[in-house]
C-alpha cells in the first residue's frame, strides 16, 4: 500500500491521524521537529496499533535535510502535511516566524513531491479561510474573506500555492481539509490534545479549569448576536477528523478525485455556543465548571459551523461523534494525564 509521510505526526490531529493510517493498514513515516509535541505521542500510537512508526526529527525549515529526507524514502505515496505553527494570537505577535515556518516549509515538501512519479498530498486547511461567513451553514463555495491573522494568512497562502502547483504538476494530486474546530481525544486516552502553556482553545481551558490547573475559565463575551450571546462553533471530535484524512488520502490514491485539487470542510454541520459546551462538559463530567463572563477577545467570529453535504456525498464521510462524545473524550483524556 506504499509508504505514506505525515508531517507534524506527534502533534493533536497528527497522532490520531497516523492511529488511523496504521489501523488501515499503511506503512507511516513521520517527521516532527518537537517544537510543539512530545516524543511520548510515539508510545501513546503504538500502544493503541501495535505498531510503532518510523519517526524522523526534522526541522523543515532546513531544505537540505528536506531533499536528503526524499532521497532516503523513495517509495512515499502521499503525504499528510500538519507540520505548522497554529497559534491564532502568537502569530499577530511574530508573523515572520508563521510565514517561514507555515509557507517555506510547505513549498520544501512541494518541490520534492514533484520530482516523484506520482503523489497524493493532503493539506491540513482551516475553517479560519472564511473569516465570518456570510451564510451560514458555510459551503466550500463561500468567498474566502481576507485573514484575520497571519495564521489564517498561511493557510489561504499555502491552499493557493497546492492549487497553483497542481495545475501545472501532472503527477501530483491534492486536497485540502478545512477543518471546523477539532476537540476531543482517542478512546483509550492514551492520545489527546497537549496544549504547551496555557491553552488558547476553548476545551482544553475547560479540562484544566475542571480538574483544577487553572482557577477558573473566561467566557469572551456573551452579548454576541446569538440565542444565548456567546459565540457558535463547530465542534469534531479529532478521531472523525482523522478517519477523513484516510478516507481523503484514498481518495487520491485510488484516483477517484473529480479533479487535481479538491477543498473539503470537516465539521459536524452542528453549531454549538460556548454556553451549550460549558453545559454538556458539565452533564458528561457530572463537575459544576467555575466560570465567569468576561469582555469579548479580539478577532473573535460570531458563528461558523459547516455545510457537511460535500464531504458527505463526495467522500462518503460523516462525523459519527457527538459533542458529548468528544468532551467526555476529552475529560478522560484530561484525568488520565493528571494521575
Ligand atoms: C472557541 C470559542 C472563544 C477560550 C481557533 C483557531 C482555528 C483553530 C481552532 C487552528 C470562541 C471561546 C475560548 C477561552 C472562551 N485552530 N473561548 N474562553 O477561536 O474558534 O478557533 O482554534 O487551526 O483556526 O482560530 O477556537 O477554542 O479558541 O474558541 O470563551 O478561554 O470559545 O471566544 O468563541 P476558535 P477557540
Amino acid at each position: 500500500m506504499g509508504k505514506i509521510l505525515v508531517t507534524g505526526g506527534l502533534g493533536f490531529i497528527g497522532s490520531h491521524t497516523v492511529v488511523e493510517l496504521q489501523s488501515s493498514g499503511y506503512d507511516v513515516v513521520i517527521i516532527d521537529d518537537l517544537s510543539n509535541s512530545s516524543i511520548d505521542v510515539l508510545d501513546g500510537i503504538s500502544s493503541i496499533t501495535g505498531k510503532k512508526p518510523e519517526f524522523v526529527k526534522l526541522d523543515l525549515k532546513d531544505k537540505p535535510k528536506v531533499e536528503d529526507f526524499f532521497k532516503t524514502h523513495s517509495a512515499i505515496k502521499g503525504v499528510i502535511h500538519f507540520a505548522a505553527s497554529k497559534a491564532v494570537g502568537e502569530s499577530v505577535q511574530e508573523p515572520l516566524k508563521y510565514y517561514e515556518n507555515n509557507i517555506s516549509t510547505l513549498v520544501y515538501i512541494l518541490k520534492e513531491l514533484q520530482k516523484l512519479p506520482s503523489a497524493s498530498f493532503i493539506f491540513s486547511s482551516s475553517c479560519t479561510v472564511y473569516g465570518q461567513a456570510d451564510t451560514l451553514p458555510i459551503t466550500e463555495n463561500a468567498p474566502v474573506k481576507k485573514a484575520e491573522s497571519p495564521y489564517g494568512n498561511t493557510k489561504q497562502i499555502g491552499e493557493e500555492i497546492i492549487s497553483d502547483t497542481c495545475n501545472v504538476s501532472k503527477n501530483l494530486k491534492a486536497i485540502s481539509l478545512r477543518y471546523f474546530n477539532p476537540i476531543g481525544a482517542h478512546e483509550s486516552a492514551k492520545i489527546g490534545e497537549l496544549p504547551i502553556g496555557v491553552p488558547q482553545n476553548l476545551v482544553p481551558f475547560i479540562t484544566q479549569t475542571a480538574i483544577g490547573i487553572r482557577e477558573q475559565l473566561s467566557v469572551f463575551g456573551n452579548d454576541y448576536p446569538t440565542p444565548d450571546g456567546t459565540c457558535i462553533r463547530d465542534y469534531i471530535h479529532v478521531v472523525d477528523l482523522a478517519k477523513a484524512h484516510v478516507i481523503a488520502l484514498e481518495r487520491l490514491l485510488k484516483n477517484d478525485n473529480k479533479s487535481n485539487y479538491e477543498t473539503f470542510n470537516l465539521g459536524t454541520g452542528k453549531g454549538s455556543s460556548v454556553l451549550e459546551v460549558i453545559e454538556s462538559f458539565e452533564r458528561v463530567s457530572e463537575k459544576k465548571l467555575n466560570y465567569k463572563i468576561v469582555g469579548r477577545r479580539e478577532g473573535d467570529i460570531i458563528s461558523a459551523y459547516a455545510d457537511t453535504k460535500k464531504a458527505n456525498e463526495e467522500l462518503g464521510w460523516k462525523a459519527q461523534l457527538n459533542l458529548d462524545d468528544a468532551l467526555r473524550s476529552a475529560w478522560k483524556w484530561e484525568q488520565t494525564i493528571r494521575e
